[in-house]
C-alpha cells in the first residue's frame, strides 16, 4: 500500500500539474481551431452567395435579398447576415441581426474577421467586400455565434483532465507492479546467488542490475572464509588456551552443549562403595578435554549403578570431580529404552551397517520406535538445558541421527555440529536400513556434519544423493534441503596433547620392567600390546592368528616375543559381542597351545577394563603396538600409543582400514584380513633398527601433536563461527529486503 502511495501520489501530482497548466492551453487551442473553422465557413457561405447577392444588389431586389438571408440563417450557428452600402450604411439585415450593431468598417483587403461580444456571447463578424465589374457595391456581413466554441473548449479541458488522471493511475499501477516484480526477482536472485546453489548458468542468467550486488555480497562472505584458510595454513599450537580463545573471540557468549550416549564419568556401586570410572570410549577420550577447556553442559545417559545418588535435583553434577569445569546432566533411560535404542537400533543396526565387518545388521521396528523416542527425549533435554536461543550443540555419533532435526525444529537459531565417529557406508550398503530417509533427513538438521575422512563424507553425499530430494553442492560439500544447509566436512579426530595420562607416567625403562613383571613376562621378551574393547570390528582374533603366523614363519621369536592384549568387555548383552570374545579367547588359546612353552606364552589376553593411566604404562612398556581393526572410523588407540612414547621409540602396526592410517603414514600399514602379511609386519616391527623406529615415531608424534583434539574441535568451532557470521549477514540482508517488500507492499 505504502509503495503504491509512494508511486501514485507523485505521479498524480505531476499529472495534476500538467492538467492544471495544460488545460487552458488546450482550451485556447481548441478555440483557435474552431474559430478558423468558422471563418472558413463564413468564407464558403460568402463564396456561394456572392454572385447572387451582387446581382440582387445591382437590381435592387430587396425582397429577394431578405428571402435569401432568411434561407441562409436557418443554419443555427449562422446568426445573422447584413448588407452595407459602400459608405457604411446598414441597408438590409436578417431578423436576428443584433439591435444597435452598426456596419463594421470596410475591410482593407477583400475580407476581414473580428470577434465582438454581443449580448454576453462571442460573435464572429465576417465582413466581405462586394464588387462587380470593378464597381464597389458595398459589403456583406456574416455573423456566426461562437458560444459553441466556448462550450467545446470547456468540455475538451474536462476530458483532458480526466484522461490524464486515468493515465496517471494506470501508469502508477503498472509502475508499482513492475517495481514489486523486479524487487522480488532481485531478492530471489540475491538469495540464490548467495546460497551457493547458483551455478555458472544461473550467474550468466542473472540480471545485470543484481549481478554486481551479488558479487559484492559473495566477496564479503568469501572474506569471512579467509580465517579458515589461515587456520589451516598457519600451524597454530592448538591447546586448551587456543580453544578457549576461539570461543571467546569467534563465538563470544556462545553456550556449548555436548550430547552423547556415553557419559564421561560413571559412578558405580562396588562392594557397597561408590567407585568413579572413566569409560573406555574413544568418543569420551576426545571430547572430555574440550569440555574441560570450554565449560558448558554435557548431556548423557546416566548408566552407572550409583549415578542417581551423585546428582542434584536437576540431575546435574559438576565434573571433573577433582577440578569442576563443566556440568554433566544425566538422563535416565528405562531398560526397555536401553534395549531398543542402544543395544537394538544403535548397536545391532547402525553399528554393523556402518562397519564393514561382515556382521549382518538387524533392524527391528520396536527398536526403531525406542530410538525415535530416546532421540526425542535427549532433544527435549537440550531444549530444557539451553539458556540461550542459539547454543552451539555438539551432537555425538550414531546414537543420535534424528536429534539434529528435532533440535533444529525447536531451536532454529542453534548451531548444531554433529560428529559421526564411525564410518559411513556406501549407498548400496546404507540402503539396507528401512528408515534410511529418516536417518538422513534427521542428520541434515545439523549445521555441520563431520566425519573422520573425506571418503566417508563422499559416501554420505552419495547416500543423500540417492535417497533424498535436495540440492548437493559437491564443490563446497554442502547439502541444502528444506531451507536448511548442512556443511559436510572431514575432521579427523584426535587426542589431547600432551595427554593428561602421560604426566603421571614413570620413565619408559621403569614401565618396561613393571609391566613385564606384572604380567609374568621375561625381562628381555619383546612385547607387543593391543588395547581394545571386545568388538568384532577390532580384528582381535585376526591379530592372534597373525601371531601364530609370525611364530610359524619366524620361529626365532618363539620364547622371545609376547602379545599382551587388553580387551574391555563391551555390549556383552549382544550375542555378536559374546561370540567375538569367545572367538578371540579360542584363537589365543590355540596359538598358545601350539607355540607356548613352560613359563612363556605368545599371547596374554586380559579381558578387563583398564584406566587411561594403566593403558599408557602398557604403551610405554611395549616395543610394538598392534592395531588391526577390520574397519574403524579413526581408532584413537593408535594415536594414544604415539602420544605415550615421549622417548620417540616403539613401532606401530596399523590396519589400513582404520581412519588413523590416513594420518599415521609412518606406521607399518597392514591388511588385517591378510594374516600372513600381518605376521610379516610384526616381524619387521620387532626387527626394525632403533634409528628407523625413532625417525618414524618422531614424525608420527609431530603429526598427532599438531593435529590434536584442540585442533579438531577448533576447526569445527571456527567453521561454526564463520557459519554463524554468514547467517547473521544473510539474515540482515533478508530482513532488509523483507522490510523493503513489506513496507512497500502493505
Ligand atoms: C567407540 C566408537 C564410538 C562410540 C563408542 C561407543 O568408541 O569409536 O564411536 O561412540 O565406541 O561405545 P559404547 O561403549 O558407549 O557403546
Amino acid at each position: 500500500m505504502r509503495m503504491a502511495i509512494r508511486f501514485v501520489l507523485p505521479l498524480l501530482l505531476v499529472l495534476g500539474g500538467i492538467a492544471w497548466g495544460g488545460a487552458p492551453l488546450v482550451g485556447s487551442l481548441v478555440e483557435r481551431w474552431f474559430r478558423a473553422d468558422v471563418e472558413m465557413r463564413s468564407q464558403l457561405v460568402f463564396n456561394s452567395i456572392q454572385e447572387t447577392v451582387n446581382g440582387l444588389v445591382l437590381t435592387k431586389a430587396d425582397r429577394k435579398i431578405d428571402a435569401l438571408f432568411k434561407h441562409i440563417t436557418q443554419d443555427e450557428r449562422l446568426l445573422a447576415l447584413a448588407l452595407c452600402t459602400p459608405d457604411g450604411q446598414l441597408t438590409q439585415h436578417s431578423v436576428a441581426w443584433p439591435k444597435g450593431l452598426a456596419c463594421p468598417p470596410a475591410p482593407v483587403l477583400d475580407h476581414a474577421f473580428a470577434v465582438e461580444h454581443i449580448d454576453g456571447g462571442p460573435v464572429l463578424v465576417a465582413t466581405f467586400a462586394l464588387a462587380a465589374d470593378n464597381t464597389y457595391l458595398g459589403r456583406l456581413v456574416i455573423l456566426h455565434d461562437l458560444r459553441f466554441i466556448e462550450r467545446r473548449s470547456d468540455s475538451a479541458e474536462l476530458y483532458l483532465a480526466g484522461f490524464l488522471a486515468l493515465l496517471g493511475l494506470g501508469a502508477a499501477g503498472v509502475t508499482v507492479v513492475v517495481a514489486r516484480l523486479t524487487l522480488r526477482g532481485w531478492v530471489k536472485a540475491i538469495r540464490k546467488g548467495l546460497s551457493g546453489q547458483a551455478d555458472a548458468k544461473d550467474d550468466a542468467a542473472m540480471s545485470p542490475d543484481v549481478a554486481p550486488l551479488v558479487q559484492e555480497m559473495r566477496k564479503m562472505l568469501r572474506d569471512l572464509d579467509t580465517p579458515r584458510v589461515l587456520s589451516e595454513a598457519i600451524r597454530v599450537d592448538w591447546s586448551p588456551d587456543s580453544l578457549r580463545s576461539v570461543l571467546r573471540n569467534e563465538l563470544p557468549g556462545a553456550e556449548v552443549m555436548v550430547i552423547s550416549n556415553r557419559e564421561p564419568y560413571i559412578h558405580n556401586l562396588e562392594d557397597g562403595k561408590v567407585v568413579l570410572q572413566r569409560p573406555a570410549s574413544g568418543l569420551v577420550t576426545a571430547l572430555e578435554p574440550i569440555m574441560r577447556a570450554c565449560g558448558g553442559t554435557w548431556i548423557a545417559h546416566g548408566s552407572g549403578s550409583a549415578d542417581q545418588t551423585m546428582v542434584d535435583e536437576h540431575d546435574h553434577l559438576l565434573v571433573p570431580p577433582d577440578a569442576p569445569a563443566y556440568t554433566l546432566r544425566r538422563l535416565w533411560l528405562t531398560d526397555e529404552e536401553q534395549d531398543g535404542y542402544y543395544y537394538g537400533f544403535a548397536n545391532e543396526g547402525m553399528w554393523p551397517l556402518c562397519h564393514i565387518a561382515f556382521v549382518r545388521p538387524t533392524f527391528r521396528a520396536s527398536d526403531w520406535e525406542h530410538y525415535v523416542a530416546v532421540n526425542q527425549k535427549f532433544a527435549d533435554a537440550v531444549v530444557a538445558e539451553a539458556k540461550t536461543p542459539n547454543p552451539v550443540v555438539l551432537v555425538q555419533d550414531y546414537h543420535f541421527a534424528l536429534l539434529p532435526k528435532m533440535v533444529r525444529e525447536r531451536l532454529p537459531e542453534a548451531t548444531i555440529i554433529t560428529f559421526w565417529h564411525i564410518p559411513w557406508p556406501n549407498p548400496e550398503v546404507f540402503s539396507i536400513c528401512p528408515w534410511k530417509e529418516e536417518i538422513l533427513s534427521g542428520l541434515l538438521g545439523s549445521s555441520i556434519l563431520g566425519f573422520h575422512t573425506q571418503f566417508h563424507c563422499n559416501n554420505f553425499l552419495d547416500s543423500v544423493d540417492r535417497f533424498l530430494e535436495c540440492h548437493i553442492d559437491r564443490e563446497h560439500s554442502t547439502i541444502s534441503a528444506g531451507g536448511c544447509t548442512t556443511q559436510v566436512r572431514p575432521y579427523p579426530i584426535s587426542i589431547e596433547w600432551p595427554p593428561a595420562a602421560l604426566s603421571v607416567q614413570p620413565p619408559v625403562e621403569e614401565c618396561r620392567k613393571s609391566v613385564r613383571k606384572g604380567f609374568g613376562i621375561g625381562r628381555d621378551t619383546m612385547l607387543a600390546v593391543g588395547v581394545e574393547r571386545f568388538d568384532y570390528t577390532k580384528g582381535i582374533a585376526d591379530r592372534f592368528h597373525a601371531v601364530g603366523s609370525l611364530l610359524e614363519a619366524h620361529p626365532e621369536w618363539i620364547g622371545r616375543f609376547t602379545l599382551l592384549q587388553i580387551a574391555a568387555p563391551t555390549r556383552s548383552r549382544l550375542s555378536a559381542y559374546r561370540e567375538t570374545q569367545d572367538e578371540a579367547e579360542k584363537a589365543a588359546e590355540a596359538v598358545n597351545k601350539c607355540f607356548g612353552r613352560e613359563g612363556w606364552l605368545p599371547i596374554i589376553l586380559v579381558p578387563r577394563h583398564h584406566e587411561p593411566e594403566e593403558v599408557f604404562t602398557l604403551f610405554r612398556a611395549a616395543d610394538v603396538c598392534l592395531v588391526s581393526s577390520l574397519h574403524d572410523g579413526m581408532n584413537l588407540v593408535a594415536k594414544e600409543f604415539v602420544a605415550a612414547r615421549d622417548d620417540d621409540d616403539g613401532v606401530l602396526v596399523l590396519s589400513t582400514f582404520a581412519g588413523a592410517s590416513r594420518e599415521l603414514r609412518e606406521a607399518l600399514i597392514v591388511n588385517p584380513y591378510d594374516v600372513r602379511a600381518m605376521g610379516e609386519a610384526l616381524h619387521m616391527g620387532l626387527s626394525m633398527p632403533a634409528e628407523q623406529r625413532q625417525e618414524r615415531m618422531r614424525l608420527m608424534r609431530e603429526m598427532v601433536g599438531e593435529n590434536n583434539i584442540y585442533f579438531w574441535a577448533g576447526r569445527m568451532l571456527l567453521d561454526a563461527a564463520r557459519m554463524r557470521k554468514r547467517h547473521n549477514i544473510e539474515h540482515r540482508i533478508a530482513a532488509v529486503t523483507r522490510r523493503a517488500i513489506t513496507t512497500g507492499g502493505t
